[in-house]
């Protein structure tokens, strides 16, 4: 790639903003990062990579001669028009985005006409209007203004910044939009003068802020939707996986996202659900479908401690072994994994718990401290009376499960992401349970698309 293009500078170097500065360099731009973690940026200048996500060690090494990584922001302000935030916007105890991070942002950048914010980070429709009334409040009304959502997924974050499948730039005039496209340009299709396969979404600040919030809404929808349909199966007699996959064909349906499970976790659904509903809450509109999708999230997490208890008949004394402990696979991301809710119940209810996750580990012993922790899956299954999936890590699905009965005390096996091959397990002697499978469940390659 030719490096004559528009440099830029990112604001914060976490998952959205390592993959945003690392795909920028490769395209061709100097990328000029900054952050306030002190330790993560002196690990970063030495090469180190402080996440796990396929391919961005690779992606980074090749391009850090352009990748220029500091605490300040004056070599980014000094080099770069466009700069990226990609700040974190957690949740707050009232299920608001808690937007302190930009608003440390805002506050810091200097008065210019020159430079632009380019707001990555995920904010309630409206937060790019208040800026920019802050910004002319503050006599800094020369700043331009652009809001450009990240959709990436952890587990697939460079494939999805290097094929996008549109990619949102919403402004409400100036040269900074344009700007912007400019620098997505290569990844986006030939109607929009690419050679990528992105189409691009040209809008304005507030529509581009809800698509993002409406995007993640719905998803998360269509898994809570699912997992009911789930919990009636085990009702009835269904099994979900064969209704997902008839269901899926419909393509005013498709099939992706249909998979029941333990429920969703991850850095962005849980909040981003909670932010919208807050957004309309605070907007004088009651979303009472997203307060079902929260709430039947909840409870699926819950359901797997309800099997465990029917088939080990009480918690007390009983082993349970977790694997996996990350949100989803391909990523070592905790924040609101199902496994930190059914480690505290198992504990809660009396039960020991040793979980094993192929990266996740540094994450769980920050995030769950007394938890006991394997070095593999077979260590980790060692006298359980019940092993629960709780990510489906390809290590996992390919267990040799005559070994895994032998570990075991037990025989239960509950798979909280009909991941999992019944035959066989059912062929080692073992006892399987899905979510929302029947007594007939049979074994799929588990191909559908997540
Ligand atoms: N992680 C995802 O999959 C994903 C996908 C799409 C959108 N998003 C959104 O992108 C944003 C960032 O998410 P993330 O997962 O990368 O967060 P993260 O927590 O991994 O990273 C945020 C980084 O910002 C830094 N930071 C905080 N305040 C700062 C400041 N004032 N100046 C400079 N740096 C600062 C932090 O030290 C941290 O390194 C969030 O709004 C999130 O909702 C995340």
């Amino acid at each position: 790639m030719s490096a004559a293009r528009e440099p830029i500078g990112v604001i914060g170097t976490g998952y959205v903003g390592l993959v945003t500065a690392a795909g920028f360099a490769e395209l061709g731009s100097e990328v000029w990062c900054v952050d306030i973690d002190v330790a993560k940026i002196e690990r970063l200048r030495a090469g180190e990579v402080p996440i796990y996500e396929p391919g961005l060690q690779e992606l980074l090494a090749r391009n850090s001669g352009r990748l220029h990584f500091s605490t300040d922001l004056s070599g980014a302000l000094e080099h770069a028009r466009l700069l990226f935030v990609a700040v974190g916007t957690p949740p707050t105890y009232s299920g608001d985005a808690d937007l302190s991070a930009v608003h440390a942002v805002v506050d810091v950048i200097p008065a210019s006409d020159r430079h632009a914010l380019v707001m990555k980070s995920t904010v309630p429709c409206g937060t790019g209007a208040s800026i920019r009334r802050a910004f002319s409040e503050r006599d800094k009304g020369g700043l331009g203004y652009v809001s450009c959502p990240e959709f990436l997924k952890e587990g697939s974050a460079v494939r999805d910044f290097l094929h996008p499948d549109r990619v949102v730039v919403g402004d409400d005039g100036g040269w900074a939009g344009e700007a912007t496209v400019e620098l997505y340009r290569p990844l986006l299709n030939g109607a929009h003068g690419g050679s990528g396969a992105g189409e691009l979404v040209r809008t304005d600040v507030a529509s581009a802020e809800m698509v993002k919030l409406a995007s993640n809404a719905f998803l998360a929808t269509k898994i809570s939707f699912i997992n009911e349909i789930a919990n009636v199966c085990e009702e009835t007699g269904a099994d979900v996986v064969e209704v997902a996959r008839g269901m899926g064909l419909d393509e005013r349906i498709g099939p992706k996202f249909l998979r029941a499970g333990i429920g969703f976790g991850g850095s962005c659904f849980p909040k981003d659900v909670d932010a919208l509903k807050q957004l309309a809450g605070n907007s004088g509109y009651h979303f009472q479908l997203l307060t079902a999708v929260i709430e039947v999230n909840e409870l699926q997490k819950r359901r797997v401690i309800g099997k465990l208890h029917k088939h080990l008949g009480g918690l007390v004394g009983k082993r349970v072994a977790l694997l996996g402990l990350a949100f989803k696979p391909n990523t070592d991301d905790m924040r609101e994994a199902s496994s930190l809710v059914l480690a505290a119940r198992l504990n809660a209810d009396g039960a020991a718990v040793t979980a094993y996750d192929p990266v996740a580990e540094e994450q769980a012993r920050r995030l769950m401290g007394g938890l006991e922790l394997a070095d593999s899956a077979l260590q980790a299954v060692a006298d359980a009376d019940a092993v629960v999936l709780v990510t489906e890590w390809p290590e996992f699905i390919e267990l040799d499960w005559h070994e895994v009965a032998r570990a075991m005390r037990g025989t239960i096996v509950i798979d909280g992401r009909n991941a999992l091959d019944v035959e066989a397990i059912q062929a080692a002697g073992l006892t399987y349970e899905g979510v929302g499978r029947g007594p007939q469940a049979r074994s799929f390659p588990s191909k559908e698309p997540t």
